[in-house]
């Protein structure tokens, strides 16, 4: 027979009594500081009866957080705000993981003292910036050099350490939708000629190593990661997704992670749509499953 939505599934460590797993959502309602608050308490405390939450998307990074009002991982006020938050999950007999952002290229300079965005290379996100003094035409991204992409990693690693705190039950990465990780992955934004951008297993790298740095604090089966593999998402593209995608899939699967999830808009996506007629068949055997 085959299951249920309403079965139990298990997902690395963690046990989930359903099949229901909340999407991430970014909500916007944190307050001064990137600090979650009663809202978000009451938000999640509602929505606890799911199998798992994934929460919102939450900055690892003042460099990586360019969204008003999203929460953030990176200060100590920002981790005694998550504690009442997973409490009242847990208290309310349910499981939440932080999903970890670094938005890259789509960060606004107004964020960050007017200092560019980071991302692979010197380009530009699609669309306009969502701003405390509203929407602002993106800007064109200043390369990592080499040597920052360890202080990076440690800014996830940190933030991980920091979900921990405050009593999450796991992390996952946010390597979908056109931020850092996307930007890294796909090569019309990835135009980098070291170890980090060119093949697929260059552009494969950061990816990988952020999530080691992430099974380092966690220990992989508490670790996920989410990918869009499909289309173009806020201007970043790949002329060659069938071979990336199932490449960043087995790279995750050696690293033994809890689950990964796939993206898969339909016609009228939130960001980006699938075109499945021209779906690769490489493609569909990773939402399939091998
Ligand atoms: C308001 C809004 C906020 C979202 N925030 C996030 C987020 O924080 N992290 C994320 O990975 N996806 C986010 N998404 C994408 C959703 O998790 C989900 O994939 C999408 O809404 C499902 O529809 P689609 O895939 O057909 O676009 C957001 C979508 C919407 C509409």
């Amino acid at each position: 027979m085959s299951a249920s939505l309403l079965d139990p599934i298990q997902l690395g460590a963690i046990a989930a009594p359903n099949r229901i797993i909340m999407a991430p959502l970014t909500r916007g309602r944190a307050g001064p500081g990137f600090v979650p608050n009663e809202l978000a308490r009451e938000y999640y405390r509602q929505r606890a009866s799911a199998g798992l939450i994934i929460s919102e998307a939450t900055g690892i990074s003042q460099e990586g957080l360019g969204w008003p009002s999203a929460p953030g991982l990176w200060t100590d006020a920002q981790v005694e705000g998550w504690k009442p938050v997973t409490e009242a999950v847990h208290e309310a007999g349910g499981r939440i993981v932080a999903q970890l952002w670094h938005m890259g290229r789509l960060v606004h300079s107004v964020f960050n003292d007017g200092k560019p965005p980071v991302s692979a290379s010197a380009t530009k996100g699609e669309g306009r910036a969502h701003t405390p003094v509203g929407r602002l035409d993106l800007e064109t991204a200043r390369p990592l050099e080499l040597n920052e992409i360890p202080r990076v990693i440690a800014d996830y690693a940190k933030a991980a350490e920091n979900a921990k705190r405050a009593g999450f039950d796991g992390v996952q990465l946010h390597g979908a939708n056109g931020y850092l990780i996307d930007q890294f992955l796909r090569d019309n934004s990835n135009l980098r000629d070291d170890d980090y951008g060119g093949s697929i297993d260059n552009r494969i790298r950061l990816l990988r190593e952020v999530t080691e740095a992430l099974i380092g604090v966690w220990g992989k089966d508490r670790v996920a990661v989410r990918l869009s593999p499909n289309g173009a998402t806020q201007g970043v593209d790949d002329s060659a997704p069938d071979k990336l995608f199932p490449a960043a899939a087995a790279a995750l699967d050696a690293l033994g992670i809890a689950f990964l999830e796939l993206r898969e808009p339909g016609p009228d996506g939130t960001f980006g749509k699938t075109d499945v007629p021209k779906q690769s068949p490489a493609i569909r055997r990773l939402f399939r499953g091998r």
